[in-house]
């Protein structure tokens, strides 16, 4: 059994492609005193993205890295690394971040990449795992927190949570309940790992 990490104060980047509000709720549970940790780092592929004001105005650090200034990923991850690496992050927190993460960054942050899914996994991996619940008829669904490896939505699982579906859900009213949960659990997840309790054997995770 393996300890994925020491208890203290957790330096976190995080990667977001778009709106940012894991982001902004993990933001809000350290100024509440909830998570044990800073946001060093905001990283977005998308120029665009919500995520990039949200923590400007936080006072944090946003940088937007455009993976078309790159010959591939192996570059662009390079790239990502190198401003982790400067800023001694502990965990990368994945938070609609809408790319595969490959070999530079699992190496260099190996059990150190957390992701969060909106569904129960492994049901309904990649995109629109809302409206895939919904379609395929199950009567609960719910959010995934997990580490990242080299597959889709694969890594072992930290914690899960449940979230009733009702006949007349539609993509959006299912999305923002999931979404409360999804706030709620990385906040909790993280703290976890901040207080040194999260561990791993083979593929399990197990909380102290
Ligand atoms: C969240 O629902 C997250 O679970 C999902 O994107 C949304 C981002 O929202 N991630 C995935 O689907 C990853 N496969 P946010 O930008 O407001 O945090």
């Amino acid at each position: 059994m393996m300890r994925v990490m020491e208890p203290g104060r957790l330096k976190l980047a995080v990667l977001a492609s778009g709106r940012g509000s894991n982001f902004l709720a993990l933001w809000e549970a350290i100024q509440k005193g909830e998570l044990d940790a800073e946001i060093c780092l905001l990283i977005s592929d998308k120029e665009e993205a919500p995520a990039l004001g949200k923590a400007v105005d936080a006072g944090i650090t946003a940088l937007f890295i455009d993976p078309r200034g790159y010959q591939n990923r192996e570059q662009y991850e390079a790239e990502i690394v190198a401003q982790l690496v400067a800023r001694n992050i502990d965990i990368v927190v994945l938070a609609g971040y809408m790319r595969l993460v490959g070999k530079v960054m699992l190496d260099a942050y190996k059990m150190r990449i957390v992701n969060i899914h909106p569904a129960l996994l492994p049901s309904f991996t990649g995109l629109n795992a809302q409206q895939q619940a919904l379609d395929y008829g199950v009567k609960v669904s719910g959010c995934t927190v997990h580490f990242v490896d080299e597959g889709m939505d694969t890594g072992p699982i930290i914690m899960q949570a449940v979230v009733v579906v009702y006949p007349n859900d539609n993509e959006d009213s299912l999305s923002a309940r999931i979404l409360v949960e999804e706030h709620r659990s990385y906040c909790q997840a993280l703290q976890l790992l901040a207080e040194g309790r999260v561990f791993i054997k083979d593929r399990t995770v197990h909380i102290n």
